[in-house]
């Protein structure tokens, strides 16, 4: 695992409202799923970009990306379940409903992963910059646990993207959702880990 607490992030960038609630879609890995697959044993961990400790790489951009959660007050929530599943490079999400023939996925991109927030409400996962699968804009599906607000699934996308305009869920948001919702994608500085290509620190207000 890449000591990602080593890397700085750019400025927070404060969502200005409570997370928007969106539909989880028909991807999410369940638990039941999870338990039985091939990372059974601790391997849905924070690093969606390393496979088997290292074995295979993740194809596509790697992206640094660091979550807080806080509530309407700016107080951090520590102790929140963190989750977030994509599709890979080759727009293939990891869940029984894709197929996964050989080559038409990448083994190297963990799919789902999960972490707690931390004393600073933190929690720092490496993935990939989303890409677009047919139908939708780039997004990285979310969701969030904890006793004080319950389950919250959302979606996040990127900045920017010229995608958005023309995805359904993007367009049914109003400008302080999208706010909620568009992280913003810094380049990864020289002295990054290698592979490193773009960092994101975004806030995630819960109702608490
Ligand atoms: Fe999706």
């Amino acid at each position: 695992m890449i000591a990602l607490a080593a890397i700085g992030c750019p400025t927070l960038a404060a969502a200005a409202r409570v997370l928007p609630a969106m539909t989880e879609g028909p991807f999410y890995p369940s638990r039941r799923w999870r338990d039985a697959g091939p990372f059974a044993a601790g391997g849905w961990d924070a690093d969606l970009t390393e496979v088997g400790g290292g074995v295979a790489a993740a194809r596509g951009e790697h992206l640094a990306l660091a979550l807080q959660v806080a509530d309407r007050d700016g107080l951090v929530v520590d102790g929140a379940e963190v989750e977030i599943w994509q599709c890979d490079a080759l727009a293939v999400y990891r869940h029984p409903r894709q197929p996964h023939d050989q080559g038409r996925f990448d083994p190297g991109f963990q799919g789902f992963g999960a972490a707690v927030t931390g004393p600073d409400g933190s929690v720092r996962l490496r993935t990939i910059r989303p890409v677009p699968y047919p139908g939708r804009t780039p997004h990285i599906h979310v969701k969030l646990r904890h006793p004080s607000f319950g389950e919250i699934a959302s979606q996040l996308f990127v900045d920017r993207d010229p995608g958005n305009a023309g995805d359904f869920l993007w367009r049914r948001l109003d400008d302080g959702a999208r706010r909620a919702l568009a992280m913003r994608l810094q380049p990864a500085p020289a002295d990054a880990p290698a592979g490193l290509r773009w960092m994101a620190r975004h806030r995630l207000v819960v109702p608490t």
